[in-house]
């Protein structure tokens, strides 16, 4: 099989389009990143009332993360990579980014009662696994060795509830150009203690992948438009043929399983809490300092021949807090638990970077800061709604990222050039998430010292 579709997609131009949601964001924006659109989410329950719901919820699991400097998922470490690399401002390309170290979560997940270890993915929409007959292929569309792949094992049977009538099939590339295809179906899913029955899924037959020998796919928690099913059993992807459909956390809240809402708390050492309906249960939250702002969609559209879209979890900050200066430029910022640093403005990040005692360098080669790794790094925090996140600064300084020429350890706050900007894993790690869809709300409760 080689097929144009399979060579590794070139954006070269990403269209602004700019959609109205009452109060449009961009209007208290100082810069919009080039390359994006923005709009405000749509509540799709006004008023269910977070407040009666910051109860934890009871539906949890765990997420374990690892670190890689390739094979990164997250599109915002990878665009956020590939922007400031280019220079251009706007455009995406596919690139192995080695200079953004990001985290991939994974969590275990039920299809049919089945146990896989699946990827968390809040920037994409698809959940999927790959089926034992799959076909590997290398960039150039041939197949290779399933093994070339790197899936951990594979889900070893059919659609529980057969496939879809009539046949349909996913077709998604990834940002860092992997693709995925595979036949539609419905399947039971079990995540934490929930059951969202008859879910519609790919089993993924067609790949090109860089795994880690654990995972075996993917849950998607973004919206359904932007999911990936198309008619038919081929590999084709034009939208006319796109069938939109109910992705995994859309289902289970229409299934009346869980409130509109799931949140995750991330830990230091890489593990985390992903929570279904409420608030991930984690130690230190101080609920009296809970920030709640619009949760903006920021998207990056594709040619429209290419299949290809994506959309962030984004907030727009009022400013931040550093060594006894205040920002208050608007711009947004997407939050991101597969990026491991804070991407900031030039200005601030640079500044915050000579706060450290010494000073941090910067160390082109991995398109960071570093500093000594007993450094006293400055006050720094993000103020949202009014309340300012203040790092605790053992997230400031990476003690186990050592630049071994000069031994010295990477901060966690890197220049994200003309943008996106990000608030990574460095930033998460003092808040937990709360993904209030139903109200179109992020909220962050604040964790500083546990
Ligand atoms: C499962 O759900 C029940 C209530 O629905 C809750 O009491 C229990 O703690 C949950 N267990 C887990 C492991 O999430
Ligand atoms: C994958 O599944 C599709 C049905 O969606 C089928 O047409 C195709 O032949 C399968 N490909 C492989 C390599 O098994
Ligand atoms: C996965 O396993 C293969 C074969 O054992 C190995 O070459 C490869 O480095 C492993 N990949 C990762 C990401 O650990
Ligand atoms: C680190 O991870 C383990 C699980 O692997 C967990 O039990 C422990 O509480 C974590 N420690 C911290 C400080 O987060
Ligand atoms: C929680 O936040 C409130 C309001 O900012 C503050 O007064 C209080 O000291 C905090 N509690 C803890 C335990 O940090």
């Amino acid at each position: 099989m080689k097929s144009a579709a399979f060579h590794l997609a070139v954006l070269a131009t990403v269209a602004f389009s700019v959609m109205a949601a009452g109060r449009h964001p961009s209007e208290i924006l100082d810069t919009t990143p080039p390359g994006f659109s923005i709009e405000a989410a749509k509540a799709t329950r006004p008023s269910w009332g977070f407040v009666r719901h910051t109860q934890q919820s009871h539906n949890i699991q765990k997420m374990q993360g690892s670190h890689g400097k390739t094979n990164i998922k997250s599109v915002a470490a990878i665009l956020g990579a590939y922007q400031r690399l280019s220079g251009l401002g706007y455009g995406y390309q596919n690139i192995t980014p080695t200079n953004a170290y990001g985290t991939q979560y994974a969590t275990e997940v039920l299809f049919n009662g089945h146990p896989l270890y699946l990827l968390v993915d809040t920037g994409s929409s698809d959940t999927w696994a790959v089926q034992s007959d799959f076909d590997c292929l290398d960039y150039a569309g041939e197949s290779i060795p399933q093994i070339a792949c790197q899936f951990g094992p594979a889900y070893p049977d059919s659609f529980q509830y057969g496939a879809t009538e009539p046949a349909q099939h996913m077709f998604i590339r990834y940002g860092d150009g992997e693709i995925v295809a595979g036949p539609m179906g419905y399947s039971d899913v079990t995540l934490g203690n929930i059951t969202v029955t008859k879910q519609e899924i790919c089993l993924a037959n067609t790949t090109y992948w860089f795994g880690n020998n654990r995972t075996s796919g993917l849950i998607g928690l973004a919206f359904p438009a932007l999911t990936n099913a198309y008619l038919g059993s081929g590999l084709d992807h034009n939208r006319g043929s796109r069938i939109e459909y109910s992705p995994l956390f859309t289902s289970m809240v229409s299934q009346g399983k869980v409130p509109p809402v799931f949140s995750i708390a991330l830990d230091r050492n890489s593990t985390g809490i992903l929570a279904w309906g409420g608030v991930a249960p984690a130690v230190g939250m101080n609920t009296s300092r809970i920030a709640s702002l619009d949760m903006i969609i920021v998207n990056m559209i594709d040619r429209p021949e290419a299949s290809y879209d994506y959309s962030f979890y984004t907030i727009i900050p009022d400013g931040w807090e550093y060594d006894q200066t205040k920002s208050t430029k608007k711009h947004p910022y997407i939050v991101d638990s597969g990026t491991t640093l804070n991407y900031l403005p030039p200005s601030i990040a640079v500044a915050i970077n000579l706060a450290f005692k010494p000073p941090a360098v910067y160390l082109w080669q991995y398109g960071a800061y570093f500093t000594q790794c007993d450094a006293i790094a400055p006050p720094v925090g993000v103020t949202l709604d009014g309340i300012t996140f203040w790092f605790n600064p053992v997230d400031l300084i990476y003690r186990g990222w050592v630049d071994p020429s000069t031994n010295l350890c990477m901060t966690a706050i890197a220049n994200g050039g003309a943008g996106p900007y990000i608030l990574g894993d460095a930033f998460m790690q003092g808040a937990v998430v709360v993904y209030d869809v139903g109200e179109a709300k992020m909220r962050f409760i604040h964790r500083p010292y546990y």
